[in-house]
């Protein structure tokens, strides 16, 4: 099956790994090699991260890491608009499993200001954002309609906008803030994590080539899709 998705899209690296852990520790792997290689070129590593509960290990993991924290900036793919340390905001669970455990400046964190509400914080995420693309790594997770940061299924955007404001998400909350298609997209590298079952229609969709935000989603140089065996269809 996934030799198809493979012919479909030859740019994308597809990997199964035979659980969440497993693949946590490949994410890990993958985020490390390409912030040594973007410290190594540039001086900086800037990374997008996501939202959800897939990269929550992965964060938890990297945190553990003797990296050089200085050196990186952390943005985020979308932002849930609920007030300011609420427990459910992307912020908040990367700030728990990430952010609070190493030493990185306050000012190389990018977070959204999601408090805001849609139309000003992405209206001031996407000031910040012109002037920082393009990215080294965008990290995104997959929900099981194929959304990715907040872009769902049937939402239409205007194609102008680095980020966009997200009413009406099927995902609660249903304010958003998220990154465009085109925002994404101005990463040098992309990886891609979905995990469990409730992923497989998704993953088949994919497979069969029908349009899915996921999808839509390209880096300049490469895209890893990492999958547990659950969510492989
Ligand atoms: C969010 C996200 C969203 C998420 C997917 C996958 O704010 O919820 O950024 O796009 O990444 O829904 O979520 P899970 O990893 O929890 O399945």
């Amino acid at each position: 099956m996934l030799k198809n998705i493979n012919k479909i899209n030859t740019t994308l690296d597809w990997q199964v790994l035979p659980s969440i852990d497993v693949l946590s520790h490949s994410a890990l792997d993958i985020i490390v090699k390409i912030a040594e290689k973007s410290i190594a070129k540039e001086g900086v590593f800037r990374l997008v991260l996501a939202g959800g509960t897939t990269p929550k290990k992965v964060y938890q993991l990297l945190a553990k890491t003797d990296c050089d924290f200085s050196l990186w900036e952390l943005y985020l793919g979308d932002e849930r608009c609920l007030p300011k340390q609420h427990t459910d905001r992307n912020s908040e669970m990367i700030l728990q499993t990430l952010v609070s455990k190493i030493n990185i400046p306050s000012s190389n964190i990018y977070f959204i200001d999601a408090e805001l509400g849609g139309e000003l914080g992405a209206k001031q995420y996407a000031t910040l954002i012109a002037k920082k693309i393009p990215f080294h790594l965008v990290l995104l997770g997959m929900g099981e309609d194929g959304h990715t940061a907040s872009l769902f299924p049937g939402h239409i955007h205007p194609k102008n906008e680095l980020v966009h404001a997200v009413y009406d998400a099927p995902k609660a909350p249903k304010e958003r803030i998220s990154l465009s298609q085109y925002a994404l997209s101005q990463t040098h590298n992309l990886l891609i994590l979905a995990s469990g079952k409730n992923k497989r229609d998704a993953i088949s969709q994919w497979q069969q080539a029908k349009p899915l935000p996921v999808s839509s989603i390209t880096a300049f140089s490469k895209i890893t899709v990492l999958l547990d065996e659950e969510a492989k269809c």
